[in-house]
């Protein structure tokens, strides 16, 4: 087994942001429900989420008030067809967008009230991210894309840990070419690395293949899944390729800006099926 897929006996438990404040003052009953409902195995929990876009006749309900919980170790797929909230979910539970109405808790954290700076910490320290446009930077090499989330920070990098991801990702012999000499592949691939350099309490990818032919599509699936599998790594996908879906432990389907299905693993073949029948029913 690779070194950097070993369980790791030091998992960052994320604790280190809450632990001094509620060591103060001790969590309120009521207040703190939705914190006390996010427990243990809850890394990212939403209630009552409702995203609207503009006033008046104009305004769109982005979303209509989704409930979730996401599992620590669990890696979801989040399905629906094109334009049912898939992408303003996804970015509203990493705290990159905020609710209109509802709640966000992110690794015990109710970010709704935190400041702005607060925020920016707590997404740079828990939450690791990928895109379908692999968003690396282009004077960087691929060793310094990756580190990129640490310099930036200012936290020191584990040596051993970035050797170990990198030979884990494939990366081992492109570490100095920039993005412009590596295939698309290549560079998603550099960017998985990048997201999980920090060890995110959550990683969020929002199309993570999109711009994959299949077979380098495959592989990077193949990584998400071998870091849910033996790094325990909490894993937020959005897609709406079912093959892709099929690879998660649960697939949220959206549709209108609800979530009409919540399930665990699915086939390919049931993912399409339902797909079909929510296109149908537009
Ligand atoms: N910034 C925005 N302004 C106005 N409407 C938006 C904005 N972002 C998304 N929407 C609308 O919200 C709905 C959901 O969008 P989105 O979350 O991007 O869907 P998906 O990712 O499933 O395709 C769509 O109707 C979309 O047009
Ligand atoms: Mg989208």
């Amino acid at each position: 087994m690779n070194p950097v897929m070993a369980p790791q006996k030091t998992r960052p438990a994320g604790t280190v942001a809450t632990a001094p404040r509620a060591a103060r003052a001790p969590r309120r009953e009521v207040d703190d429900r939705t914190a006390r409902e996010a427990g243990r195995d809850t890394v990212v929990s939403a209630r009552g989420v409702v995203k609207r876009y503009g006033t008046g006749d104009a305004a769109v309900a982005a979303l209509r008030g989704a409930d979730v919980d996401l599992r620590r170790g669990e890696f979801t797929a989040i399905m629906g067809p094109s334009g049912s909230g898939k992408s303003t979910l996804m970015h509203i539970l990493a705290g990159l967008d905020s609710p209109t109405e509802g709640s966000v808790t992110i690794d015990g954290v109710e970010i709704g009230r935190l400041k702005d700076r607060e925020l920016t910490k707590l997404r740079r320290d828990k939450v690791g991210f990928i895109f379908q446009s692999f968003n690396l930077l282009p004077t960087l090499t691929a060793q310094e894309n990756i580190v990129l989330p640490l310099t930036i920070a200012g936290r020191k990098v584990d040596q051993r840990w970035l050797a170990d991801l990198v030979e884990t990702v494939g990366l081992a012999d492109r570490l100095t070419h920039k993005p412009s000499e590596l295939s698309g592949g290549q560079q998603q691939r550099v960017a998985v690395a990048r997201a999980l350099v920090g060890r995110p309490a959550v990683l969020f990818a929002d199309e993570p293949t999109g711009n994959l032919d299949s077979k380098t599509g495959d592989e990077v699936l193949g990584l998400l899944r071998r870091s849910a599998d033996e790094l325990g790594q909490t894993t937020i996908m959005v897609t709406h390729d079912a093959h892709a879906a099929s690879v998660a432990d649960r697939v949220l389907f959206l549709k209108d800006g609800e979530i009409v299905q919540d399930r665990s693993r699915m086939t390919r073949g049931e993912i399409y099926d339902v797909m079909k029948s929510l296109e149908v029913q537009r």
